[in-house]
């Protein structure tokens, strides 16, 4: 009887719960990994990361630039600096430099909706410490009293939701030079001092006040979770803090973690499966390949051009992936003119073609090749075959789809249904019109009622 009635209990909350009433999650990763993603996370497939801090000041190499000059004593770096600065400039001299004078939040917000993204990443603390809003824990290294003297992680994150898109907030564990990083570096991570004075007041300070949908954790990889105290925070994170329900996280947590635990996995930065991941998984890339960070010594053979970027777009998509494409804004507060191009870029193909991406599902096959390649993504039984080069001839075969006398086959973009026919064991021939002029060079086949 106990047994039957608590079935029913679960079987009726199936029906009418959130997902979320009545679990609890405990501190470790069996019971963490077991939460279900979100779904708007697998549903918006596409978010703008944003890199932007103190970095962005010398704005030379990459956000990794203290690192480079002190740590790694890089000698680009070093000679950067002998050449530029006098010799007792520190890296806290740049901080007063990042004015943010320019910085308007619609703008950059308008920006990113015209690219088409549904959720942008702010970096809210880098390695270097400094975090983009007043936290408590980061005395005179953070945008309120220092730089640009702005709440920058209030002020984006405002403009980002009035026009419905979800806001992550990035967030790095370790911190190159913090003191008691160090220090508790040097005890073997047997001492938390940083954790227990840094890193968790930061979190929880970050979700209570801006309730992220999303939190990218970075910089876990010199220590192991049970330092990091990733579980205690996860499971707070996800049964009791204010985004309980909607939070989305990443899955760099301690040593080991990437690719393993947490939410989807973003394994490697700039990951490239060559198959099906049977995990939700997220590529971030770059539209500057060498930097995240704004970098002023930055070059146009360096950023990847509107067709490369769409490529890759859709390949992720096809693998069931998202993409997070990211810019480096100024420390004057702008997006520079070039990447704005290309953020405008993709929402213009993705105005035609965003059927073929948005809330779709991989299909039983990513990718075939019998007249260019083709990346399929699907909707029930609508699948959607996308090619990222011009045939160059007016029939277009494809192997895998299985039709049937109702399907029914469309360019995206035009409206007339085209002509096909079906090959003699499976797929189908079709004809195609004149494409039309696409500077993404990618267009779309609507395929309805196949499997
Ligand atoms: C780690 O998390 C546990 C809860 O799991 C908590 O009791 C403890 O105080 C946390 N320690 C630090 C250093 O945050
Ligand atoms: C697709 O097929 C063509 C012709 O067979 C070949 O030249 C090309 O390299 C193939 N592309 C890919 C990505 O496999």
């Amino acid at each position: 009887m106990q047994v039957i009635r608590s079935q029913i209990l679960l079987f009726l909350c199936q029906l009418s719960c959130s997902s979320s009433i009545g679990t609890r999650y405990t501190p470790d990763w069996a019971s963490l990994d077991s939460r279900p993603l979100p779904e708007w996370y697998d549903e918006v497939k596409f978010g703008i990361f944003v890199h932007w801090g103190v970095f962005s000041v010398p704005a030379f190499g990459s956000e990794w630039f203290w690192w480079n000059w002190k740590g790694a004593q890089n000698p680009n770096y070093v000679q950067f600096m002998t050449q530029n600065y006098p010799p007792e400039f520190s890296y806290a001299d740049f901080a007063p430099n990042f004015h943010a004078q320019f910085f308007d939040p619609d703008e950059f917000a308008d920006i990113f909706a015209a690219s088409g993204a549904k959720y942008v990443v702010l970096t809210s603390k880098h390695h270097e410490g400094f975090t983009n809003w007043g936290s408590p824990n980061s005395w005179n290294w953070n945008s309120v009293d220092n730089g640009p003297h702005r709440d920058l992680v209030a002020d984006l994150g405002t403009a980002i939701r009035k026009r419905d898109l979800h806001y992550g907030l990035y967030s790095t564990l370790y911190e190159w030079f913090n003191p008691l990083y160090m220090s508790d570096k040097q005890s073997g991570f047997k001492t938390q001092q940083f954790v227990e004075n840094k890193v968790m007041p930061e979190l929880y300070n970050l979700v209570n006040r801006y309730k992220p949908d999303l939190i990218w954790s970075d910089g876990d990889w010199e220590a192991p979770d049970t330092y990091w105290n990733s579980t205690g925070f996860l499971a707070w994170l996800y049964n009791d803090s204010p985004v309980k329900d909607v939070v989305v996280t990443n899955d760099r947590w301690g040593v080991g973690c990437s690719c393993k635990h947490g939410g989807y996995y973003n394994c490697a930065d700039k990951f490239t499966p060559e198959q099906l991941p049977n995990h939700k998984w997220e590529k971030c890339q770059s539209v500057d390949v060498r930097s995240w960070g704004y970098r002023r010594n930055m070059k146009l053979y360096d950023l990847m051009d509107l067709p490369t970027i769409i490529k890759d777009l859709v390949y992720v998509v096809a693998l069931g992936g998202n993409y997070l494409l990211n810019v480096g804004p100024t420390a004057e507060g702008m997006i520079a003119p070039v990447f704005e191009e290309r953020l405008r870029g993709i929402g213009a193909w993705l105005q035609v073609n965003g059927d073929a991406i948005y809330a779709t599902k991989p299909w039983r096959v990513q990718t075939e090749n019998a007249t260019v390649p083709v990346w399929y993504t699907s909707k029930h039984s609508t699948v959607y075959a996308i090619f990222t080069s011009n045939p160059m001839q007016n029939t277009f075969m494809l192997l895998a789809p299985q039709t049937s006398y109702s399907t029914v086959v469309t360019l995206l973009g035009n409206p007339e249904p085209l002509k096909w026919a079906p090959l003699q064991t499976s797929g189908l021939i079709v004809l195609l019109p004149d494409l039309p002029f696409s500077p993404a060079k990618a267009w779309t086949l609507k395929l309805e009622r196949v499997a």
